[in-house]
């Protein structure tokens, strides 16, 4: 095996420049196939293990239609109905997985099952959330979104820093997680944070990209909303709340509406991991800037060449 090329992913961290730059020109290269022929046969006999411990729709469907539309086969299981059921480990099921399938999509409630996961597994492990930990894949699709959407990512000639604000529950939010890494590769990337602040960025996360030199600041969300080139909404991750006061107590306390963003750039997108409850308003959905629909379709061409990159022959 070639010495750079991945053998898992389970943390955006893992992924060199070079290769996000590679996958973003295939996920272009995919979307064309796709709109021209629907797909062709590369990943024949190839199959694709799901093991989704969390509920998905867009992750799972996704990853299913992208390996489908490039010949390959699925093999799908949860909780209900494998030997989870009967108290099997992660471990095994691992083990057993790898042995039937070329590659494991695995979405688990645990930070870090992803890569005790990799550890065990003799084929690619790709993380598809990790609890609170991160979500790789949709940092990849984001990026690819940011690019196809503004036409560059960072700094492109003539133009100010591209101005990315977050969200949301950015405490337990993973797809922020992934994001805010994988942009701290790019140059010209200036965050802005807007959380409740019981839901504020990990502190060690910022920590990471202080140490990378990313500029971060800490805004209100009306503040923010006119210097914004991206922004990226997230849902308060209920399931993560310990009790229900808790969640009560910041439940729709910020909410993306046409009202709202009259005061943004007209040329800006708004994006959104989904699934949405109250944080985007419907009234907005049909504004040319909401990007989120767009986004959850570029999820499959950019899954698409994720399964090339580790089923494919290169
Ligand atoms: C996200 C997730 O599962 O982390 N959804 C997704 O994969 N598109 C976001 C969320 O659940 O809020």
């Amino acid at each position: 095996m070639d010495e750079g090329r991945l053998q898992h992913l389970t943390t955006i961290k893992s992924v060199p420049k070079a290769l996000i730059d590679e996958l973003l020109i295939s996920a272009e290269e995919m979307k064309k196939l796709v709109r021209s022929k629907g797909g062709d046969n590369r990943l024949q006999h190839k199959v694709l293990a799901l093991a989704f411990y969390e509920p998905s729709t867009r992750t799972n469907c996704s990853f299913q239609a992208a390996m489908l539309r490039l010949g390959g086969s699925i093999l799908a299981i949860n909780e209900e109905t494998s030997s989870v059921k009967k108290g099997e480990s992660l471990e095994d099921t691992i083990i057993t997985l790898a042995c039937y399938t070329d590659a494991i999509i695995l979405r688990h409630p645990m930070k870090g099952s992803a890569t005790a996961a990799a550890s065990l597994s003799s084929k690619p492990i790709i993380n598809a959330g990790d609890g609170v930990g991160e979500h790789p894949t949709q940092a990849l699709l984001d990026l690819f979104t940011i690019k196809t959407e503004m036409g560059y990512i960072g700094t492109t000639p003539g133009a100010p820093p591209m101005v990315v604000t977050l969200l949301g529950d950015l405490l337990n939010g993973r797809t922020v997680h992934s994001l805010v890494r994988v942009l701290a590769q790019f140059s010209g990337i200036r965050l802005i944070l807007v959380s409740p602040p019981e839901l504020a960025l990990p502190n060690d996360i910022i920590e990471e990209l202080k140490s990378l030199g990313t500029s971060l600041s800490w805004q209100s969300l009306e503040d923010a909303i006119p210097s914004t080139d991206v922004l990226y909404v997230t849902r308060i991750q209920k399931e993560r709340f310990s009790n229900k006061a808790e969640y009560d107590a910041v439940s729709g306390s910020y909410i993306v509406n046409t009202e709202l963003m009259k005061n943004a750039k007209s040329k800006m997108i708004v994006m959104h991991p989904l699934p949405r409850l109250q944080e985007i308003s419907t009234d907005f959905d049909t504004d040319p800037r909401a990007a989120y629909f767009r986004q959850m379709e570029n999820g499959m061409y950019l899954r698409m060449a994720l399964l090339d990159y580790f089923l494919g022959k290169k």
